[in-house]
């Protein structure tokens, strides 16, 4: 049955895909956990900087498409909490990549989008910071789809850090322990005025959620694909919101 869904599929075209698509009804907050970068190299004979190269332009690509469809705000997970234990060279090839996208950032997001990054900033150089602040600031007037880039992020740890900040509020007498509501915890995530993510979107094979967006996950719909991300494409994405659409989402409810 699967394989013959499948080959339907295939035989769609991007376009037949898009008549399908109600731009009302796409997610508003699309998340994006960009994986397979290492296994599309090493098919191909390259190092996996050259993966992930080819994975931050493949972002773009599907940023500025996603904004025809409809969709308001991406997340995508560039550099988790825990890619640091990766080796050393392939986590300064990865910093070196993130500044040089972040100082060219028509081709970090295209010319209509708002970067923001979320994540732990305080370990990352001075240089990369700045260049964020720069990015930040130049396209905080924009119009259109919010890109936010998810460096040095991880869900446990902006959960903590919202926790930490109650806790400072009950230290001081301004709340008690009884007031504390889920709202008040969202108040505290990176994204406070962000619609919690409607689907996340993992190629790659992999199944799972890889410390990202804990919190506002908690109703996603996922959508996975065996494609690694440098080879995902405009067809692929809009699939992936058209299934989205078919989809019945009860938050808990019938
Ligand atoms: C996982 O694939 C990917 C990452 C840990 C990094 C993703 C980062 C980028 C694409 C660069 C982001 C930069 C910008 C400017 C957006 P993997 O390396 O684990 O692949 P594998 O599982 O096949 O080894």
């Amino acid at each position: 049955m699967i394989i013959i869904f499948k080959f339907i599929k295939d035989k769609l075209t991007k376009k037949s895909i898009e008549r399908e698509i109600d731009i009302e009804k796409a997610p508003k907050h699309v998340g994006i956990i960009m994986d397979g970068h290492g296994r599309w190299a090493k098919k191909r004979g390259l190092p996996r900087s050259a993966g992930h190269r080819a994975g931050a332009q493949k972002l773009r690509v599907i940023t500025e498409y996603a904004k025809s469809l409809g969709v308001k705000y991406i997340t995508a997970y560039a550099f988790s909490t825990e890619n640091w234990k990766r080796p050393k060279a392939e986590v300064d090839s990865l910093m070196e990549l993130l500044l040089e996208y972040l100082r060219d950032r028509d081709q970090l997001a295209g010319k209509d989008v708002i970067i923001r990054v979320i994540g732990d900033r305080s370990a990352l150089s001075d240089e990369i910071n700045r260049e964020i602040d720069i990015v930040e600031e130049c396209t905080k007037d924009r119009e259109g789809l919010v890109l936010y880039l998810a460096i040095n992020y991880g869900g446990r740890q902006e959960i903590v850090r919202a926790v930490k900040d109650l806790s400072k509020q009950l230290k001081d007498g301004e709340i008690s322990g009884e007031d504390i509501t889920e709202q008040m915890i969202s108040d505290r995530l990176y994204t406070p005025d962000v619609p919690d993510v409607d689907l996340i979107i993992r190629p790659s094979g992999e199944l799972r959620l890889s410390n990202f967006l804990l919190w506002q996950s908690a109703y996603s719909e996922f959508w996975f694909s065996d494609i690694n991300w440098p080879e995902f494409t405009e067809k692929d994405f809009a699939g992936a919101i058209l299934d989205y659409q078919n989809r019945n989402r009860r938050f808990g409810g019938v």
